[in-house]
């Protein structure tokens, strides 16, 4: 249960505080992790009372909470709401967020107090919430003191360590929850305990039995209500320098001595030092930017990105990424991790597929087709499936192989409803546990990795944009990235566009 908790939501009314964070805080509460004495308190320039704002969170937890509901608990829960009005960019705010504080907190307690930054607001305020709280002493001085944002964490290696150099000006490192929510997915977290909760897989888990890997995080929607963050971002900075290469560390580190969140982090670093650095030859030949055009999903048809609401008729922006990479280590030298995403693909779904290497010798001679491999997928979603792909002998007089799969699904298995992400990210925030929170290291050598690529790219736009069919699985150039190496993507039905 978390004690003398204070939670400040920077942008308390704003849409990600109300679909996500007020639902979820307010399922925590109704599964009793808040003593009696918690307090939340919304901050924006929008003026409101107490009591409006209460209102504003209550409709929120009744739109976007769906299951079990209660009006009493959720009004009580409502009573624990504050509202404070004002800029961040002002220095008369901190003056009253201090005041409002020292209300709520009972005079010598203040230094007990788990004492919650939420920074819900536009990335550009980050850096000037920080200054305001370390003018006003809100940061180190407060032990308890800890501060939560979203990515993304710079725009390039540069601004990231800039951005990292003032916050640990206020912050220590310990304090700093930068929020990668991907990884709070209950199938993600998955990945480690069945790698280091089952004995068998942990021999063939290296060069020596594995071919390659295969990470495919695929959206079907297009860039809806964001085409002007989108513009400025792109997919290689909002997917692949966080999810993407985070997901890369849980299949490629090693066991850590324990499940202490640096422990676990240290492995995830030492995987990023490993990747082999991109120069731009590389980054030519081994990576492929794309960009949907118009098409059609799920039968109906669908706009190009070009066409989207705040996007420029001629962007360069790209909606499509693949890549090659390699982890040198003694583990996977040899085994080529691809990476891909997108957005207008044919289906929403995230998978990692391992393929394991061919059998070393055609053991039932002529009589019998080639063996397919085995491989091995964790879907992440929207199934969260666990599917070991074997090959069996086809019934009947001959020798035919044929492929067969043993699937764990969490849903058949547990009858549980995973929790929403938020929940667990705000849970393990409140406690203090950074396990499933990036550290700056990591987030400083995934940039180094993939700085030279956004370069290169900048610099030699690809000439054919758009160059896939919305609907498609991305552009050719994607197909022969593997076809190159004799392997083929997994999803690849649809073909490219
Ligand atoms: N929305 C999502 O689903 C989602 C998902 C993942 C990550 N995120 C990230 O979460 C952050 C917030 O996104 P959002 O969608 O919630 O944005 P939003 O709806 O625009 O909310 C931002 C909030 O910040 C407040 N604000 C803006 N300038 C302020 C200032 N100078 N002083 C005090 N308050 C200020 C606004 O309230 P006033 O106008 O009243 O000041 C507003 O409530 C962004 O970094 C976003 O990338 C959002």
């Amino acid at each position: 249960m978390a004690e003398h908790l204070v939670m400040v939501i920077f942008g308390g009314a704003g849409d990600l505080a109300g679909r996500m964070l007020l639902p979820a805080l307010y399922s925590l509460y109704k599964d009793g992790n808040f003593s009696a004495s918690f307090s939340i308190i919304g901050v924006g320039r929008t003026a409101r009372s107490d009591e409006s704002y209460r209102a504003f969170a209550a409709s929120a937890v009744k739109k976007y909470f769906k299951d079990g509901y209660r009006p009493n608990q959720a009004a009580a829960f409502a009573r624990h709401l504050h509202y404070l009005t004002g800029s961040v960019d002002d220095d008369a705010f901190y003056g009253s967020l201090r005041e409002c504080l020292d209300q709520l907190l009972p005079s010598g307690e203040a230094h007990r107090a788990n004492l919650a930054f939420y920074l819900a607001v536009p990335p550009r305020l980050v850096p000037v919430i920080v200054a305001g709280l370390h003018k006003f002493s809100l940061c180190r001085a407060m032990p308890n003191a800890k501060l939560i944002f979203e990515k993304p964490f710079g725009h390039d290696r540069r601004s990231a360590e800039a951005l990292n150099r003032q916050i640990l000006g206020a912050f220590d490192e310990q304090q700093i929850f930068r929020i990668d929510h991907y990884l709070a997915k209950e199938t993600v977290q998955n990945i480690l305990f069945f790698r280091f909760g089952n004995n068998i897989f942990e021999p063939i888990w290296n060069t020596r039995y594995v071919d390659h890997v295969q990470i495919t995080v695929a959206e079907d929607i297009g860039v809806e209500q964001r085409g002007a963050f989108y513009e400025d971002v792109g997919v290689i900075r909002d997917i692949v320098q966080n999810h993407l290469m985070q997901v890369l560390a849980m299949v490629a580190m090693e066991p850590p001595a324990g499940f202490e969140p640096d422990l676990v982090r240290d492995e995830k670093v030492k995987v990023f030092r490993s990747l082999r650095r991109m120069d731009a030859r590389h980054a030519r030949e081994d990576t492929v930017l794309g960009q949907y055009g118009p098409g059609r999903i799920g039968g109906r048809p669908v706009r190009g990105y070009r066409s989207e609401n705040h996007v420029s008729p001629s962007s360069h922006a790209p909606t499509f990424f693949a890549g090659k990479f390699h982890v040198d280590n003694w583990r996977w030298t040899g085994v080529p991790f691809y990476l891909r995403t997108g957005k207008r693909l044919p289906r929403r779904t995230s998978e990692i597929y391992i393929e394991f290497k061919k059998l070393p010798l055609r053991s039932f001679g002529k009589a019998c087709g080639p063996m397919p491999p085995n491989g091995l997928a964790l879907s992440i979603q929207p199934q969260e499936t666990i599917r070991l792909i074997l090959t069996v002998k086809y019934p009947g007089m001959g020798n035919a192989p044929s492929q067969v799969s043993m699937d764990f699904d969490y849903g058949k298995s547990f009858r549980v409803k995973p929790r929403p992400v938020y929940e667990r990210v705000l849970f393990d925030f409140i406690r203090g546990d950074l396990t499933l929170f990036p550290r700056q290291d990591a987030v400083d050598m995934t940039w180094a990795v993939l700085d030279p690529v956004i370069k290169f790219w900048e610099a030699h736009p690809p000439a054919r944009f758009p160059n896939y069919a919305a609907g498609t699985w991305g552009p050719r150039e994607a197909f022969r990235l593997m076809a190159r190496d004799g392997r083929a993507w997994r999803f690849s039905g649809e073909g490219p566009g």
